[in-house]
């Protein structure tokens, strides 16, 4: 569903930033870059501690990393993005090599621990999408209400872009992300249009793929753009945001102290899905089919769930930060081995 990462209305407004003003500000306020979402309860579950250890798989803005250092913790920081992994180390480099980050994408987060001499933390936090800032930077071309090459990739060195995406995918390719990425109900209409389109002339920017959404798909007094489930969708297909999900659910718990915990912070359902189920996994003790004759004890129990029920914003997090209306935090808890 359309969320802080997917492009809601409030872009840019939502966090208190101008149009033209978010890099000014943000190299003077952490807030006005990305203000981390459900802070109190990450701390709570998180337990950050002198002596403890963390892997934060989504540095951002450095908010989260900043209140685990803050509470005397040591943290390993990864982003795929060179330009926020630049930001947080200026931020954070007043707690010294107590904080250590590297430009990686999760999906290769056991190599980094590997190479840093790790072979378990206390925690790891993964919060998932785009920041507040990628997201109102129209460079980065991840808005369809701001004008900027149609590019949406965290990692601006590698990988296809959304404009080589939306002018070579093969139609049916297109229907496909569209619909199981952002859930679009009109994605073979907004799909014709899209190709009928790029026969004439490709697509550049992000406010040219947003008129033509809007043209078949009309407002028609909705709050929500047209284009919002469309552009979810392709930032999700760019950054193979869901592959890459899946691959970091099959290893987090083996680097896990037992005792140690995972929080995951997902925005739209697309993402709490898979959350949700590797969870459920987990923490399943006992299999049952109805062509066994017995139970059968489940290889992958190894976790308990902290919360049966996703961790969602409290009203005054809402006012003070609307962009975490559609947070949903999920943490689990490592078994001692022997369980
Ligand atoms: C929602 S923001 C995190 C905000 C952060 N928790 C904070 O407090 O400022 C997500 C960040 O994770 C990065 N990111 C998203 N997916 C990633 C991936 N697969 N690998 C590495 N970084 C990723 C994005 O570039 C972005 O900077």
């Amino acid at each position: 569903m359309p969320s802080r990462h997917g492009y809601g209305q409030d872009s840019g407004g939502a966090a208190g930033l101008t149009e033209n003003s978010s890099s000014f500000k943000a190299s003077f306020d952490p807030l006005a870059y990305h203000a981390p979402v459900l802070p109190e309860e990450v701390i709570h579950y998180l337990q950050p501690a002198p002596g403890k250890i963390f892997l934060d798989c989504t540095l951002g803005g450095g908010g989260h990393s900043e209140l685990l250092l803050a509470a005397g913790a040591e943290v390993i920081a990864l982003d795929q993005d060179a330009e926020a992994l630049a930001h947080a180390r200026q931020r954070l480099q007043q707690y010294g090599p107590r904080f250590r980050a590297f430009q990686s994408n999760f999906r290769h987060f056991p190599t980094v621990l590997e190479e840093a001499g790790i072979t378990a933390v206390d925690g790891i936090l993964a919060d998932l999408g785009v920041s507040s800032h990628q997201l109102d930077d129209a460079p980065r071309g991840f808005s369809f209400i701001r004008e900027g090459p149609l590019d949406m990739r965290m990692n601006r060195d590698a990988g296809q872009t959304a404009a080589d995406l939306v002018n070579h995918a093969e139609p049916g390719e297109l229907v496909r992300i569209l619909r199981e990425y952002g859930e679009e109900h009109n994605a073979k209409r907004i799909v014709r249009a899209i190709v009928d389109r790029r026969e004439q002339r490709p697509f550049e920017t992000t406010l040219d793929l947003a008129q033509v959404i809007e043209l078949v798909i009309p407002r028609r007094g909705k709050k929500t753009h047209p284009a919002t489930l469309t552009f979810q969708a392709l930032r999700l297909a760019v950054n193979e945001e869901m592959t890459v999900l899946d691959e970091f659910l099959a290893q987090a718990p083996q680097w896990v102290k037992p005792g140690g915990r995972i929080a995951l912070i997902s925005f739209h359902s697309g993402e709490d899905r898979p959350v949700k189920q590797a969870f459920a996994r987990y923490s399943t003790e006992w299999l049952d089919r109805p062509e066994w004759p017995e139970p059968r004890r489940n290889p992958d129990f190894c976790m308990r769930l902290l919360s049966r029920k996703p961790i969602e914003a409290t009203e005054a997090e809402l006012k003070r930060n609307p962009r975490s209306r559609s947070a949903k935090l999920r943490v689990a808890e490592r078994l001692p081995t022997s369980a």
